[in-house]
This record gives C-alpha cells, sequence and structure tokens, in this order.
C-alpha cells in the first residue's frame, strides 16, 4: 500500500458505467473493429482464468480501469486477472483475433494515465502473477514475475543480504512490470541507474499471444541487437511483460542521511557539485521547496521538520560511508563555509532516518490531499536548471491564477524537476485543468528552448501525447510509429498511448 493516505479514486456515477457497458461497440476505437460481442468475450476470458478473475461490477471498473492520475473517465469493458504467462498469451491471443483492445495494467500507480482504459479495452491486471521465481546470490540476479511489487523484490533481496535498487514512494503498490513499462526513475539513480540499468532479461508476450523469451540474463551479451530495451518504458505499447531477471547488488554499507536548508535554487547545482568533488558516495540527491515541506507538514500525520525557521529550498542528501570516518558532517561544513547552506540537519538513528525521508517521499500524497493537482515531470543537464527556474518563475508571475500554488520538488541530482500546479479542491475541475494547461504549454515551450525533456521518468501516456513534439523530432516518432507496426500491426495494444495511430 502507499504511504500514509493510500490509493484515493474518485468516484463516477454508477449509471454511466452500465450505459457505457451495455453500448461498449460505441467506444471502441476507429482502427478497431471487434468482432465478438462483449458477452462472448467475457465469457471466454473467464474460461481462460476463472469466473473470479475477471470484474465487470462498474465499481470494480472504475477502480482498477484506471491510474493515479484522475484526469481522463474510466471505461474499460472488463479486468482480467490472469495467473500465468500462458494465459496472458491465450487472452491475447484472443483480442488479437477478435479485434479488442487491451490495456496492460499493474500497480496503478502511474502518473501519465498509461493504465487508463478510456474506450472499452480489456484490463489485463498483471496483480496475480507475484511469484518471486529465483534469488541467485553468487550471479547476483532475481528473477520475478512482472506483478511483483517493488517492495517485495527489495524485500527478497534483503532476506539473502542483498539489495535491489529501485526505490520510489509507490514501492508498496508499483510493480516490476509497470516499473519496466515506464521505466521508472526513483530516489536512487543517481547512484545506481533507473529500471532500464537494473532489467538483464525479460518475457514479454506480444500482442498476437506469442511469448518473446528475451530471458538470457547475462551481464554481457552483444549479439544482435538487444531487443528487451524496446519494451522497457513503452508503456504497454509492444507487449505485457510476464517476467523479468533482474541486478541485484551489495548492500550499501552504513548509509548517512542529511537535510540541508538554503535560500537560493541556484546553490542547489552548487551542493551537488561540491559533494561530488569531496569524493562522498552519494546515494540520493533529492529537492523540495518550502511550499512542499509545509504541505507535508500539514497533511502528513506525525510530521515535523527539523528545523527552527523554514527556509525557501531543502535538499536531502544521503551517501554511503564505508569507513569509520563520519564524512557528511565534513562536507556539511564545507558547504556551510561556502555559504551553499544556512541550516542543516543529520539523522541519528533509524527513526529520524525514516522521518527525514518521509518528508521526501510523502510529498505526492500531500499534494493529493491539499488539492487538486496537475503535474510535470520534466529533466534538463544540471548547469540549465537554474536558468530554466528562473524562467519559469518569471512565467508565472504573469501567468499564474492568485489561488494556484507551484510546488516544486525531485531528483534534482538527475536534472529532474517535478513542477506541481496546485489548486484548492473547491475549484472546478475542468476550469483548473484548462488553466493549468495553458500553463502548463509555456513551460514546455520555455523547456524546448532548455532542450529539456517533458518526462524524466513518468512517461507519456495519455496526459502528455499531444506534448510529445517538444522532446522527440518528427523522425523519432515516425521511427516510433513504424516500431509500434511491427510488434503490434493491428494496434491493439493500449492504443492512444504515447502517440495516435
Ligand atoms: P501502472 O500504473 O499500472 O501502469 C503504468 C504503465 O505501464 C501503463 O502504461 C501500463 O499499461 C503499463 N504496464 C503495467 N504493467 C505492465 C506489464 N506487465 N506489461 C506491460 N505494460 C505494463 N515514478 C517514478 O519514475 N519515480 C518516482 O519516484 C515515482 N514516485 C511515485 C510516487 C507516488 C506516491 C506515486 C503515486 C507514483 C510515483 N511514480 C514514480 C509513478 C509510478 O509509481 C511509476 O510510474 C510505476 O513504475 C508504475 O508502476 P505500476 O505497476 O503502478 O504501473
Ligand atoms: C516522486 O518523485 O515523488 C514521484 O515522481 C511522484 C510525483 O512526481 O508526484
Ligand atoms: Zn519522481
Amino acid at each position: 500500500m502507499l504511504g500514509f493516505f493510500g490509493i484515493h479514486f474518485f468516484g463516477y456515477p454508477q449509471s454511466l458505467f452500465v450505459h457505457l457497458n451495455r453500448n461498449f461497440k460505441l467506444m471502441a476505437f476507429d482502427h478497431l473493429s471487434p468482432n465478438v460481442s462483449q458477452e462472448e468475450a467475457i465469457k471466454f476470458f473467464k474460461n481462460v482464468v476463472g469466473d473470479r478473475n475477471v470484474l465487470t461490477d462498474p465499481s470494480d471498473l472504475q477502480s482498477w480501469g484506471t491510474d493515479w492520475t484522475r484526469v481522463f473517465e474510466p471505461r474499460p469493458m472488463c479486468i482480467v486477472k490472469p495467473a500465468s504467462t500462458e494465459e496472458v498469451s491465450r487472452l491475447l491471443a484472443y483480442c488479437w483475433s477478435n479485434e479488442l483492445a487491451v490495456t496492460p495494467s499493474g500497480g496503478r500507480t502511474g502518473l501519465c494515465a498509461g493504465a487508463v482504459a478510456t474506450h472499452g479495452e480489456v484490463v489485463i491486471n498483471l496483480s496475480r502473477m507475484n511469484r518471486i521465481i529465483d534469488v541467485d546470490a553468487i550471479g547476483l540476479t532475481l528473477t520475478a514475475e512482472a506483478g511483483v511489487t517493488t517492495e517485495a523484490l527489495q524485500e527478497a533481496a534483503k532476506s539473502k543480504g542483498l539489495f535491489f535498487p529501485l526505490d520510489l514512494a509507490s514501492k508498496g503498490s508499483c510493480q516490476i512490470g509497470g516499473n519496466i513499462a515506464t521505466n521508472a526513475g526513483g530516489v536512487k539513480l543517481i547512484r545506481y541507474g533507473g529500471t532500464r540499468e537494473q532489467v538483464l532479461g525479460l518475457e514479454v508476450v506480444l500482442a498476437n499471444g506469442d511469448v518473446l523469451d528475451m530471458n538470457v540474463a547475462l551481464r554481457k551479451n552483444n549479439s544482435g541487437y538487444d531487443l528487451k530495451h524496446l519494451f522497457i518504458g513503452s508503456e504497454g505499447t509492444l507487449g505485457i511483460v510476464t517476467k523479468a531477471v533482474l541486478r541485484l547488488m551489495p548492500k550499501p554499507r552504513n548509509l548517512q542521511l542529511a537535510i540541508m536548508a538554503t535560500d537560493e535554487f541556484v546553490k542547489i547545482p552548487e551542493i551537488l557539485r561540491k559533494s561530488s568533488l569531496a569524493g562522498v558516495s552519494i546515494t540520493a540527491f533529492e529537492f523540495f521547496t518550502e511550499v512542499a515541506h509545509r504541505i507535508v507538514l500539514k497533511h502528513l500525520p506525525g510530521a515535523r521538520t527539523p528545523f527552527q525557521e523554514l527556509s525557501k529550498f531543502y535538499v536531502l542528501l544521503e551517501v554511503e560511508q564505508p569507513g569509520a570516518e563520519p564524512e557528511i558532517e565534513s562536507l556539511l561544513e564545507t558547504l556551510f563555509e561556502a555559504g551553499l547552506i544556512s541550516d542543516a540537519s543529520i539523522a541519528t538513528n533509524s527513526t529520524q532516518f525514516k522521518e527525514f525521508w518521509g518528508l521526501r517521499e510523502n510529498i505526492t500524497e500531500s499534494l493529493a490531499a491539499h488539492g487538486q493537482v496537475r503535474k510535470n515531470d520534466i529533466s534538463l543537464a544540471i548547469d540549465k536548471l537554474d536558468g530554466f527556474v528562473k524562467s519559469l518563475e518569471a512565467l508565472l508571475v504573469t501567468k499564474k491564477p492568485k489561488d494556484m500554488e507551484l510546488v516544486l520538488f525531485g531528483h534534482i541530482g538527475d536534472g529532474n524537476l517535478h513542477i506541481n500546479y496546485v489548486s484548492p479542491k473547491s475549484r472546478d475541475s475542468q476550469e483548473f485543468h484548462k488553466e493549468a494547461r495553458a500553463i502548463e504549454e509555456d513551460v514546455f515551450k520555455l523547456l524546448a528552448k532548455f532542450k529539456g525533456s517533458i518526462s524524466a521518468e513518468h512517461g507519456i501516456g495519455l496526459t502528455k501525447k499531444k506534448d510529445l513534439h517538444f522532446t522527440r523530432t518528427p523522425d523519432e516518432v515516425s521511427w516510433m510509429k513504424k516500431t509500434k507496426a511491427v510488434f503490434d500491426p493491428k494496434g491493439i495494444l493500449n492504443p492512444g498511448k504515447i502517440f495516435d495511430l
């Protein structure tokens, strides 16, 4: 489960779903002509996975047909929960022959509506495929089915004295299949890389039901194209991930954690530079603003700030300290002397360690409790961050409505900035999104000038598909579409996500 608040799904009138389900064909995609009735299809699915693993109840369709975004209305045909690769293969072969659109789904924590079924799709949810198959403590690999949560993978590695480095606040709910499909980043990317770097082998079921085994999990393998990389970050549009072999590593030793306060954004890249030059082994370098901090203090039960007075910006620095020397203390002294930080606090025990991380990791859920949120997840070269943030602030002086707060945080050590537009819950939702969208477009135009990306880690899904051109050239998009046509020429897998066909 996610943190303190759990997943919040908003409710839609049930009658709407009943109506839409009866008229399933009306919602179908133009490029598909389903040639079975909904009743026949559901009968087949029940035959494959068992009656109780096909959900058609309106409230199930709402909660299992959507993700964390809550922007698009979910309208799936049904939710199907297979228990094996063979079942996934049979389901896809049937959908392929009968031109039924399919949306793969994992823990439904996605932040770009990649797992939202808006057009009568068959949602294939991997939750029941949650077996850890093997932990190889000599080869340092872990083999798991796609529905295992990220946290369960971490625990399995830990139980053998090892470490699985992918780490994100949604780890209790998100699944490795979803992580792979989104190429999730998280808080440890600065040290260990993102999901792509952890995947050694993959098993994927293709749109027509064929099982593609890319499971030869060697650390070195230069024999031709490495096809697994096409599926990593493909957001369920090229195949359904059913199994993965992941890299493990030795547990980091003696982690030290500090929160530092600083008054100017420009100092943050400098803090990073000085920390790297000091030779400390950085395992996380995160940042959040005073506004983000206040919102967490307000909404997270038991949250406390370690500071007497609040500052404009905070950096959370985690380092591994292999020797006895308390490197983080001398680093903080250097940063104070250089005038880069005004206050700092080092976690002195495991409770404080958790508390400090909680102040960063609970931002998303606190924002959801605080107001209506629209999210951007951008990345830039680190040396361009300050110029961009200054231009962003200037832009917002004229553009931002009075009751909208701009909340910045993110994996700043990777050049990844999360921009959140937050308005009171009482605001009309459509108006809020219209206003925030107008600002967002200007922000993306600005970002393009700084040669940044509109998605650092969350993906494109539905929320950003009209903005893909800000980051990718027409040639790149054209080759993406050609790749899609090779693996899924009928376009049954997650249609409408990333780009329209
Ligand atoms: P879902 O939301 O279910 O699906 C995401 C996409 O993957 C969809 O396109 C879906 O069709 C596809 N998919 C799912 N399973 C499969 C499969 N087996 N095969 C093929 N396609 C599949 N993201 C980060 O990158 N970094 C963070 O730090 C981070 N922190 C978060 C914190 C919170 C509190 C929340 C709510 C979200 C956060 N996220 C973060 C976003 C989200 O958790 C990630 O994108 C995660 O990887 C999604 O996994 P999921 O299993 O929930 O996927
Ligand atoms: C995070 O870094 O906490 C996540 O990416 C979630 C978010 O952007 O809200
Ligand atoms: Zn993030």
